[in-house]
Formats: structure tokens, C-alpha cells, sequence
């Protein structure tokens, strides 16, 4: 187990007896971090890319510093497959309307999971209405898995994507990526990965999964709100075309017509999150204080004790029991709402999420509609995991 985490981070210096059991949403965030933005902000802040003084030159030289980081965190070696956004959902939607709108024809198919986050799910399914193509939506089993073979067979000559994230936010299942991109790949279809929950912990190296597109949010890798990525394989930097138009982005702009940069550039338009940047660039560095093994060690050892522990709750229910499951377990009480224990729980100093999790159609083929959410990250401990059982054996006394 990881010694000591919670030191890195200021907020457990505020709250002590804060458990925070609610990672998925958004991770804490490090001194580190913190004061790479203040250092920013208070003494490095000047607009970059249009200046040609010191204090410019060196954000501009700050911001391409972090996106050849951003690059190498992945194993690419061109940083330029690396275009800064403001999130995961900015980063799928540009796919969605540069790449794919553009490609997708009547009668096609795009296909995603049951297992995907609203983010991953309605740009798809908003893109396939408005051309008449199939949405295709990939079924799990009633434990939360993926069956590969299901998988394969939705995929046919009409498939023009795939796009699906690596581990559920709601289920916590966590998705072999590697075989399914060689899967698609077979068919030449090509697949953009929703990192969201995994990018701070799993090795998404990219000569080893060779993805074509990747999203993820810095504020779910100890980083800050408001930055993304999304990383573009080279072959198709060319097809990723400006969404949204503005200063930043041209080659050559007259009266007559204007022509563009390249990506990453053309969908970097107006002022980008510099001081983000600059956070996400030191969430990197944090991360790399750590062992990735040692992480998901820590998360998992987290995990199977919680799993052990609401097990042994009478009226507690684990929705989905996968087969490798990642830092989230969803559950209900019986005859108590989600929202409801999560209250009662806060009265405690425990914060965990209770809602659909921006998965309807999952939980909905879970038979719910709604869940209590726990998720863990590297500063949890097992005691938390007592404090949780032991409001929750209170809360269903209280109850009954
Ligand atoms: C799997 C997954 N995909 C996408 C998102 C959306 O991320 P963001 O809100 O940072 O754009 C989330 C957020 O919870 C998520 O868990």
C-alpha cells in the first residue's frame, strides 16, 4: 500500500477527516499543482504564441514544453499529435464533428458501448441521427462486462468507428483496449479511446495500444477543471479540420477565404487555458512520482476490501460484478434512495456521488436508475473504507 499520500495534498490538511470517496468525478488536487498554477498566475502570466517579449515568449515556450510532456506521458514522440481542449468532452465532440462528420454516410454504423459515459454516447449518437447512420450500441453482460466476441460482430464493412472508454465510471469495469483496437483495426476501423477515468494510473502507452484517438480531462489526473487533450495518430492529423473558428488558427486569412494551420493548432483556437496547461503539465510530474503499478495495486487493494465490506451489509447491493474492475463501485440500499444515503453519508464526512452518473442507458440495463457511487484514488485509505460500512450500518438502522 501507498504511505502517506494525503500529505500532498492541502485539502486533507483542511479537512482531516474528509473522506473523499468520489475520485471519478474529479481528483484532488497536489501542492505541486496548486502552486504551478499560482506560480503562473502570479508571476509568469502573459498571453502566448502573439508576443514577442520575454514574459510571452516564455508561456509560449512553457505551453509547447507541456504538450511535448503531455506527448511522451503517451509514448509519442511527435507533439504535435497533441492538441490542448477543455476536456474529455471537448475532445470527443471535436472528433465526432471534424473526423467523423465529414466520413460518415447513410447506412453506415458508428459504434460505442453500453458501458460509455454520456460524453462517449450522445456526440455518436447525435452524429448518426443527423446522417442517417446506425448508432450501434454494444451490450455487457449482467455482471458489467464486455464480451469481445458481441463486440467483434458489431463490427461489419459498414462500421466507420468505434469509440469507447477503458474503464466505466459508473460500473468501475475496466475494458481490455489493447484487443479491442486490434479487433477494429482487423476490420480498419479506427477507434478513439475515452481515458477519462484510467489516464492517471494505467500505462496507456501508445506503441503498445495503438489507439487513433484519445481524450482525457486534467482534472481527473490531479490536475486542474477547464484542460484536456486529445491525442491524433498521425495518419490522420490531416482529417481533423477546425470545429470552431477564431484567432490562433490560420495560415492566411483575407477577405476572399481563410486557410488553416495544422492540427494541433486549427482547433486551438482564441486563448487557450495556459495557466491549465501549465497545471496539467506539473499533474504529469506529480504522477511521476509514483509507481503506475504500485497505484492500481493501491486502488485495488482499496477495492476488494470495500467489495468485501458492502458484501457483508445486509440490504447493500453492488451493482455489476466485473471482471476486472478499476478504483468505482456503484451499489444501493434497499428501500433507501441514492440520494438519501449519500446525505446521510455526508453527515458523516464521507462524499461519494449518488445519481445516474451521466450513464442512463447503462444503469438503466443495470435495472436502476440511480446508484450510490464510491470511487478511490491514491491519498484513500482502508480505514475510510470502515468509516463508510460503519455510517452505512448506522444509516440502515436509522432507516428500518
Ligand atoms: C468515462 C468518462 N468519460 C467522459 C467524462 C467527461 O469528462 P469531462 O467532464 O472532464 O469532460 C467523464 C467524467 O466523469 C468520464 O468519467
Amino acid at each position: 500500500m501507498l504511505k502517506n499520500t494525503k500529505t500532498y495534498f492541502p485539502i486533507f490538511k483542511k479537512y482531516p477527516d474528509l473522506v473523499y470517496l468520489d475520485s471519478a468525478a474529479t481528483t484532488q488536487r497536489p501542492k505541486l499543482v496548486i502552486d504551478a498554477i499560482n506560480q503562473f498566475n502570479s508571476f509568469e502570466n502573459a498571453n502566448i504564441h502573439r508576443g514577442v517579449y520575454d514574459l510571452s515568449n516564455s508561456a509560449t515556450k512553457n505551453f509547447e514544453l507541456a504538450r511535448e510532456k503531455v506527448a511522451k506521458y503517451l509514448g509519442s514522440t511527435n507533439p504535435k499529435t497533441i492538441a490542448f481542449t477543455s476536456g474529455t468532452t471537448n475532445s470527443i465532440n471535436i472528433v465526432a464533428s471534424s473526423f467523423l462528420r465529414p466520413r460518415l454516410n447513410k447506412d453506415d454504423n458508428v459504434v460505442i458501448t453500453l458501458l460509455d459515459h454520456h460524453a462517449n454516447f450522445i456526440p455518436w449518437q447525435m452524429l448518426a441521427k443527423e446522417k442517417e447512420a446506425e448508432f450501434r450500441v454494444v451490450p455487457i453482460d449482467k455482471n458489467g462486462n464486455l464480451d469481445l466476441t458481441v463486440l467483434e460482430k458489431s463490427l461489419d464493412q459498414k462500421t466507420k468507428f468505434l469509440s469507447l472508454n477503458h474503464i466505466s465510471n459508473s460500473l468501475g469495469t475496466t475494458t481490455d483496449i489493447g484487443e479491442i483496437i486490434a479487433l477494429a483495426h482487423k476490420k480498419n476501423i479506427p477507434v478513439m479511446i475515452d481515458a477519462a477515468q484510467s489516464i492517471a494510473y494505467y500505462d496507456l502507452d501508445i506503441h503498445q495500444l495503438d489507439y487513433d484517438f484519445l481524450a482525457f480531462s486534467g482534472h481527473k489526473m490531479f490536475g486542474p477543471f477547464g484542460i484536456g487533450v486529445l491525442y491524433v495518430a498521425e495518419k490522420w492529423m490531416k482529417n481533423i479540420t477546425p470545429y470552431n473558428y477564431g484567432g490562433g488558427i490560420i495560415k492566411d486569412v483575407t477577405i476572399e477565404d481563410t486557410t488553416f494551420s495544422d492540427f494541433p493548432f486549427n482547433i486551438e483556437a482564441g486563448t487557450p487555458n495556459i495557466s491549465g496547461v501549465m497545471g496539467l503539465s506539473s499533474a504529469i510530474d506529480f504522477i511521476h512520482k509514483f509507481d503506475k503499478k504500485e497505484m492500481i495495486q493501491h486502488i485495488s487493494d482499496l477495492v476488494n476490501y470495500c467489495t468485501d465490506q458492502l458484501i457483508s451489509i445486509d440490504k447493500v447491493k453492488i451493482i455489476g460484478n466485473p471482471e476486472n474492475r478499476s478504483g468505482i463501485i456503484s451499489f444501493v440500499v434497499d428501500g433507501i434512495h441514492p440520494h438519501d444515503v449519500a446525505s446521510f453519508l455526508n453527515q458523516d464526512n464521507i462524499a461519494v456521488r449518488a445519481g445516474m452518473h451521466c450513464t442512463q442507458p447503462l444503469l438503466a440495463a443495470m435495472n436502476t436508475s440511480a446508484t450510490v457511487r464510491v470511487s478511490f484514488s491514491i491519498y484513500n485509505e482502508r480505514k475510510e473504507v470502515d468509516q463508510l460500512k460503519n455510517s452505512l450500518v448506522e444509516l440502515i438502522k436509522f432507516w428500518s
